[in-house]
């Protein structure tokens, strides 16, 4: 049905079917009471009219029946509405494990897209087509909002945080890219294309270009040029916390509380590192603001991410060796 009337954009994700037979159902209530109020508006003004300039109505005390009918029915209507947004919401709202990831920082007035094998886009998004893709996303100033209709999605990049979103695309082609939040000036042109590519094509794609190493790799050249390995030593000896298989971990911090290490833990402690010190050391961290981009941001939480923990036998491999030093 959408994809005959120029009113509704294609439907190329697998959110869209969902998000299009919410949509219907909302219109058709809206329509079927506003007809049903308007008709009976009508009805009323003829049937009930005045006839004679003596004529007084019948005084009405209200009637209960009428009373339970028009409450029950529009709460059980709106609890459907409900229910039903909610659903969708939460599915929207969670990635699945195995979803493609992607970086994505926005701009006055552009969107800056990196792939995982350190593939940079700016205003093109590529993807291949049924795998879900997780979008991992921030701004460098204001709030910009990424919305592709042909998808259904619509999510606000926000400065100082990471949004996320995900989509599974269900068609190749190309798609509309719009920032969905006035962002200044040029805010209109703050558009692109979402490529969706057959997955071998979409390889492709991935292996050619410039690539200067993945977001990882890049991320480790950072955290070295940065000396952050001086103080983060992955045996613990140093005088910062060892990140060593820390991505996902629950952090006890000093003066009570925890948080969870997730990637916006970890851009919050290279921006503001006495925000949440970790239990046990001194916040003698300084501030990487101003010398970090939002891009290195995510190429050290990208880094940080692959810092696994050793083996149980490495393990006790550095136990044995490490009186000797
Ligand atoms: Cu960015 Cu509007």
């Amino acid at each position: 049905m959408g994809s005959k009337l120029p009113l509704f954009p294609d439907q190329a994700s697998t959110f869209a079917p969902d998000v299009d037979h919410l949509l219907y159902f909302l219109v058709a209530v809206t329509v079927f009471f506003s007809v049903l109020i308007f008709v009976a508006i009508f009805y009323f003004a003829v049937r009930y009219r005045r006839r004679s300039e003596q004529e007084l109505p019948h005084e009405i005390h209200g009637s209960l029946p009428l009373e339970i009918l028009w409450s029950v029915i529009p709460f059980g209507l709106t609890m459907v509405m409900f229910t039903w947004g909610a659903a969708l919401f939460f599915k929207e709202s969670r990635p699945p494990n195995n979803a493609l990831e992607i970086y994505v920082v926005g701009k006055q007035w552009m969107w800056k897209l990196e792939h995982m094998e350190g593939r940079r886009e700016i205003n093109e998004l590529h993807v291949p087509l049924g795998r879900p893709v997780r979008l991992t996303m921030t701004s460098e100033d204001v709030i910009h909002s990424f919305f592709v209709p042909e998808f259904r999605v619509k999510q606000d990049v926000v400065p100082g945080k990471y949004s996320t979103l995900w989509f599974e695309p269900t068609k190749t082609g190309k798609f509309h890219l719009f920032c969905a939040e006035y962002c200044g000036t040029k805010h209109s042109g703050m558009i692109g294309s979402v490529y969706v590519m057959e997955p071998h094509d979409y390889q492709t794609w991935l292996s050619g270009g410039a690539a200067s190493g993945t977001l990882a790799e890049n991320g480790e050249r950072l955290f070295s040029d940065l000396a952050c390995g001086n103080c983060h030593k992955p045996d613990n000896s140093g005088r910062g916390p060892s990140l060593v298989g820390l991505f996902g971990k629950t952090v006890q911090l000093s003066g009570g509380g925890t948080v969870k290490a997730d990637e916006t833990y970890i851009r919050e402690s290279v921006l503001q590192p006495a925000a949440k010190v970790v239990s046990g050391y001194q916040a003698v961290m300084p501030t990487f603001q101003g010398l970090v981009t939002e891009e290195g941001v995510l190429q050290l939480v990208e880094y940080i991410k692959g810092l696994a923990p050793p083996r149980p036998e490495q393990q006790e491999k550095q136990q044995k060796t490490a009186p000797e030093r």
